[in-house]
């Protein structure tokens, strides 16, 4: 699924970013070497940054 149609982010990528350590849009989003720009997508992002993966 695509969050950012801006950057072509897909969730995957985000949650990769979020697994090395990013914990904001803005960092997940400089990680992935984009910035936000209409940022209708911020709060997506950001409900998909505060789902943590499972660990065990
Ligand atoms: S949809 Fe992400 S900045 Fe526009």
């Amino acid at each position: 699924m695509i969050v950012c149609v801006c950057n072509a982010i897909r969730e995957k990528d985000l949650r990769e970013a979020v697994r090395c350590g990013s914990e904001r849009p803005s960092e997940v989003y400089a990680r992935l070497g984009r910035k936000p720009k209409c940022g209708q997508c911020l709060s997506f992002a950001k409900d998909i940054i505060s789902v943590k993966p499972a660990t065990a």
